[in-house]
């Protein structure tokens, strides 16, 4: 890496650039430690500067005394970062896709798999919850819920599941209002595949590639008869079939997020309402119903 940026920092001590090293500049160094690492800095160290340790630090603050309370907060944060990455892969995706670019897309979309994979496991750290646990901090978290996330919206979004009403949360940051009202009306990823393929000659119906965008596209029969045909050869040459069961990898690896969230509820709080106002477990149960990228999942039955 030969150009940094400066970097930005939240807390009061003013950033420091971090200094650019290439491979000459470490080996010279590397000789000058006698191949030991650096333990001399004047101020914070340039991992500290590049991490933000102490800002990620600061952000871990707890509402009760209860020990079970830092895993539930610190969970929650890093799907929170998860969610970040997973919505930085799919809108390069995107790019990608209106490129033409479909080999920079789908290592944009395989990646995006591990990343998925890793949102998943981090539910390992929560399984373990117990009901008596999580009422010894539940009534401290007051309305605040997962339903309120934005950054798990925009990750709806690209999937194409839209709905207006879970913009409305958001009235109160005019800018994360602003954006997720962008994203809301924009193509999903599952549309720039779509007009991908029409570009590639695939009979994509005109009314499905100028349809109202804000809306979640069911499985449209004429869409679904296209991924049967392009899935009739399912050999690596065939970079549609590839892309197809990236996509279909994503779906399953996000279904399964969803399934565990509800498992994870039943086993921690059973039946009872949810925090951010909803009946909880049977409302949670209908949202993770809902299935990503549905033309591909019934071109299955048409093969
Ligand atoms: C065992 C711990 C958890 C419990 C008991 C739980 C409970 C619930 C409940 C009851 C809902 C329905 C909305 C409501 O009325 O509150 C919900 C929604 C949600 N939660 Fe959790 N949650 C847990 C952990 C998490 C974590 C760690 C995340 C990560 C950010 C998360 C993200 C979400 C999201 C995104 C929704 C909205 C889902 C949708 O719209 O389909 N939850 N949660």
């Amino acid at each position: 890496m030969s150009t940094r940026r400066p970097r930005g920092s939240a807390a009061a001590s003013a950033p420091e650039p971090l200094g650019a090293l290439d491979e000459s500049g470490r080996r010279a160094r590397a000789a000058h430690t006698a191949g030991e690492p650096v333990v001399e800095f004047a101020e914070a160290t340039p991992y500290e500067q590049y991490v933000g340790v102490r800002q990620l630090q600061a952000l871990v603050r707890p509402v009760t005394d209860h020990p079970a309370e830092p895993s539930f907060l610190v969970v929650t944060q890093v799907m929170e970062l998860w969610f970040t990455l997973l919505r930085r892969e799919w809108e390069l995706a995107q790019r990608r896709l209106r490129d033409d670019d479909l080999d920079g897309a789908l290592a944009a979309i395989r990646r995006s798999v591990h990343h998925l994979r890793s949102l998943d496991a981090s539910w390992g750290s929560l399984m373990w919850l117990t009901p008596a646990e999580f009422n010894g901090f539940r009534d401290q978290l007051g309305e605040a819920s997962g339903f309120q996330s934005y950054e798990y919206r925009h990750v709806e979004f690209l999937l194409g599941l839209k709905a207006e009403s879970v913009v409305r949360p958001h009235r109160g940051l005019p800018a994360v209002h602003a954006d997720l009202l962008r994203a809301l009306a924009d193509p999903s990823l599952e549309d720039d595949v779509l007009t991908f393929l029409a570009r590639r000659g695939l009979p994509v119906p005109a009314e499905i590639l100028e349809r109202d965008r804000s809306v979640t596209h069911e499985a449209d029969p004429a869409v679904t008869a296209l991924w049967g045909e392009v899935y009739r050869d399912p050999r690596p040459g065939n970079e549609l079939f590839t892309l197809g069961e990236a996509l279909s990898d994503v779906a399953e690896v996000f279904t399964t997020w969803r399934q565990r969230h509800v498992t994870a509820v039943r086993r921690s709080m059973g039946a009872k309402p949810g925090t951010g106002g909803s009946s909880g477990l049977a409302w949670l149960e209908r949202s993770a119903a809902r299935v990503v990228f549905p033309d591909l999942w019934a071109a299955r039955t048409v093969i």
